[in-house]
């Protein structure tokens, strides 16, 4: 038999599958699934009143590429608001969640030979999204003796003539980290020194507890491109509607790619995150508060148990250490519980899982029963 014409890129043989989505399709409708980054509760009513009436109106056609302008309008305001930072809605485009959002400013930014600091442990696509972009990603390690924080010595440490860009994710996927202000502070003063451009993910914002504060690196430096969606925050991750805002120059850049390769984001799901972004917002109270009571069972339960973490302050993910990750993973796959493998991070998430508490509390009850059993 002759060989078709399968030839592939290189850029996209050498990139793997997410571990978390192959955690996600080991499992069945019968496991207890902690091993996903969405949250369990439904999309409020109201929201979901408003991407209906967008249907019934036709409301289904293409919009201006960036977005429609009241949304933008919304997103500039709360911008404002919640995260003190001035950006005209002409600063903004709305995208197909933050993975769009990611990938437009990472393709915009960086090009062969770049180098990109990611944090290790990081969020599972801003290596391959780096690479995607022919540049290389360099981990800057995080460690639990610091909460996970990232340290400003080891960021100095990695930058070289090559780096052109550095990814910071506060409340971070997978530790639960959030940066304090001092940290935020300095890494806008390090990357405005070495005219490196932040790409700030901002996607838990709103998902902190114990008095933590987020702050946006833009507040502070404007080489900053902020990444966000209304996935986490509203429990609207299949809707795919995130955004960046950022100075003129850059969205001139990266409305290019998004034109080409996404045209607009969802008319439908446009309309909804008008609706969410400008509504009432005792939905997000509530989903943070039983978060957080989550987490502080969990914290605890995991503690009695002997199993070492730092607590975490934000997000809502947990990510302790264990002796073999993959048999940890294994045994609790076999008792029908999913968690994800701390390497499915990076290399300093070895020995680590990510347990999302994403899931309702008599599930996570059942979970810490089965753990206690196999610890
Ligand atoms: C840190 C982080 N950034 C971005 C995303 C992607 O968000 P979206 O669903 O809006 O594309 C996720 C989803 O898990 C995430 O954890």
């Amino acid at each position: 038999m002759t060989m078709s014409g399968k030839r592939f890129a290189s850029r996209i043989e050498g990139i793997e599958i997410s571990g978390i989505r192959r955690a996600f399709e080991a499992a069945s409708a019968d496991f207890i699934n902690l091993g996903l980054g969405e949250p369990d509760f439904d999309t409020p009513e109201h929201i979901k009143t408003a991407a209906i009436q967008a249907l019934k109106s036709g409301f289904t056609s293409y919009t201006f590429n960036k977005g429609i302008p009241e949304l933008r309008e919304a997103i500039s305001d709360k911008l404002l608001r919640q995260n003190h930072l001035s950006v005209s809605p002409e600063e903004i485009i709305v995208t197909s969640g933050a993975s769009e959002a990611l990938h437009i400013a990472i393709l915009s930014v960086v090009e062969s030979g770049d180098e990109v600091l990611i944090p290790n442990p990081g969020f599972v696509s801003y290596s391959p999204l780096t690479r995607l972009a022919d540049a290389r990603p360099v981990g800057v390690p995080l460690n639990d003796s610091d909460d996970y924080t990232i340290s400003i010595e080891a960021l100095k440490e990695r930058i070289t003539a090559r780096t052109k860009a550095l990814i910071i994710n506060s409340p971070a996927n997978p530790t639960g980290a959030v940066e304090p202000e001092t940290n935020i502070k300095a890494i806008a003063e390090l990357a405005s020194d070495h005219h490196l451009t932040i790409i700030s993910d901002e996607v838990y914002e709103h998902l902190v507890y114990d008095g933590a504060k987020h702050i946006s690196p833009a507040r502070f430096y404007d080489g900053v491109i902020t990444v966000n969606a209304v996935s986490k925050t509203y429990a609207m991750t299949g809707f795919r509607l995130g955004y960046v805002a950022a100075n003129k120059e850059y969205i001139e850049q990266m409305l290019k790619v998004h034109q080409y390769i996404q045209a607009c984001a969802s008319s439908i799901s446009q309309k909804a995150a008008l609706a969410a972004i400008t509504g009432p917002q005792d939905c997000v109270v509530e989903m943070r508060n039983e978060f957080k009571r989550r987490r502080d069972f969990l914290v605890s339960a995991l503690r009695s148990m002997g199993i070492r973490f730092p607590v975490p302050k934000g997000a809502f993910y947990i990510f302790p250490e264990v002796n073999d990750e993959h048999d940890f993973v294994e045994r609790l796959r076999r008792r029908r519980v999913i968690v994800t493998p701390g390497s499915a991070f990076g290399t300093r998430g070895s020995n680590h899982v990510r347990i999302s508490y994403a899931a309702n509390f008599d599930l996570l009850r059942q979970a810490i029963a089965i753990m206690s059993e196999i610890i």
